[in-house]
């Protein structure tokens, strides 16, 4: 298949169900390598369901889903990680009664480039200091941000080609909500490429280089954040101002 060069994900026409309900219709959506890419939308808005059906968490009803130039629409979940698509859900799979760097550790499982296990653990403390603090205290012992650090760092053990992140930032204190954001532009920064779901439309634009909204199962509004920031019907129906 001719893909355009440097894209890494692309989605199209990507339908999806739960049992007789439909919620996404006709989804499309591209990453390409190195970008920062948000979804936003509504609650039930199927902004988890689009994360669920490209990961193979569930299989999509119609549509296309490429990976690095491969079709996965339809493969399992666990095939589709060992591809270098790593996905963070929004209820974390922390296990609880673990420390924070056997957690750590479990992510290095599905690791691709065959790299030493240390040299992860090192790179992800050194990206969120305070994992490395809390190396041997249980992740169910974490505070909410602490538990999102940890949940982000198990994510990059496995040096994903592409990270999905859900609702990072959700029931977080405003202060906590920055640290997640900035712990996000800092992996951007160092390369790696995102696709978020966020419903915090403002910090969120701030950050990544091109959106998608979504309603209703439907993408309804796409472009470079800038242009969205600019844009009257998303100032209004999702930054309250004209
Ligand atoms: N397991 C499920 N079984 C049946 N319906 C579901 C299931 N999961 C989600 N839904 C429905 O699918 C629709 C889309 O849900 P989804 O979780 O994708 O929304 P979302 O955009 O992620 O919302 P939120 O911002 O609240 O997380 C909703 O109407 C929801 O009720
Ligand atoms: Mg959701």
């Amino acid at each position: 298949m001719n893909e355009p060069a440097g894209q890494l994900l692309s989605v199209r026409h990507l339908q999806a169900r739960y049992g007789r309900l439909q919620v996404l219709w006709d989804i499309s959506l591209e990453v390409c390598k190195g970008e920062f890419v948000a979804l936003i939308g509504a609650n039930g808005a199927g902004k988890t369901t689009i994360l669920r059906a490209i990961s193979g968490v569930i299989r999509p009803s119609a549509g296309e889903v490429t990976f690095l130039g491969q079709s996965i629409g339809g493969m399992p979940a666990h095939k589709i990680s060992r591809t270098g698509l790593g996905y963070i859900t929004e209820d974390l799979n922390l296990f609880e009664a673990m420390s924070v760097q056997d957690n750590l550790l479990l992510g290095v499982m599905t690791r691709q480039d065959g790299s030493p296990r240390g040299e992860a653990l090192n790179e992800v403390y050194q990206l969120f200091p305070i994992l490395s603090q809390r190396r041997r205290q249980l992740a169910g012992t974490l505070s909410g941000g602490e538990r999102r650090m940890l949940a982000l760092g198990r994510g990059l053990m496995s040096h994903p080609q592409l990270l999905m992140v859900d609702e990072p930032s959700l029931g977080l204190a405003p202060r906590l909500v920055l640290t997640v954001f900035d712990a996000l532009t800092d992996l951007h920064r160092r390369g790696v490429t995102i696709l978020l779901v966020e419903q915090n439309v403002n910090h969120t634009l701030s950050v990544a280089d091109k959106a998608y909204v979504v309603e209703h199962g439907r993408m309804v509004l796409q472009g470079p954040s800038a242009e969205l920031l600019q844009n009257e019907y998303l100032r209004e129906a999702y930054l309250g101002r004209r």
